[in-house]
């Protein structure tokens, strides 16, 4: 299969950094993710050959990470965190508001293909609970109205 000049430079620089060629799966498959959409099984079969691994070896990666899809989503991967300090700073209004706006519940993508709407556990933004991760976006202490705004900023990006 046929990777970006790009995702190639990536990959054979990250290669000469590590000591074993199994050492950089975590981010070939993010590249490869980031440049496909998800992780298709051609990309399984494709990137297991490269690093000389088996293909339950290179799945068995892809279902330990949560940031990583077999399935397809949306271009903006809305990820609301429900854990405890979200919660109860409004992570679960949040996550109600952005389901209904979107008509999608967890896991769920808008027809169009723009949003997936996950509720997932703690991102690493207690502090500044609630916090929603788009994509590699971090958006934190938001209100409703700020998120719509986030929603409304991604969906302005694709009719620019
Ligand atoms: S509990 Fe939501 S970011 Fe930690």
């Amino acid at each position: 299969m046929k990777f970006s000049d790009e995702f190639e430079q990536r990959f054979t620089e990250m290669l000469g950094h590590y000591p074993t060629k199994r050492s950089v799966l975590v981010p070939t498959l993010l590249y490869a993710q980031d440049e496909v959409g998800f992780l298709s099984d051609e990309v399984v079969t494709e990137i297991a050959g490269r690093l000389a691994l088996t293909e339950l070896e290179v799945r068995n990666v892809i279902s330990y990470y949560s940031m990583l899809t077999t399935k397809p989503r949306g271009k903006y991967n809305v990820q609301v965190c429900t854990n405890i300090a979200c919660m109860l700073r409004g992570g679960e209004e949040l996550l109600q508001h952005c389901s209904k706006k979107l008509g999608i519940g967890h896991k769920g993508t808008t027809p169009d293909g723009l949003f997936t709407l996950e509720e997932v556990e703690c991102i690493g933004g207690c502090s500044w609970a609630p916090a929603v991760q788009v994509n590699y976006d971090f958006h934190e202490n938001l209100t409703v109205e700020q998120m719509d705004k986030v929603l409304d900023d991604c969906k302005r990006k694709e009719t620019q």
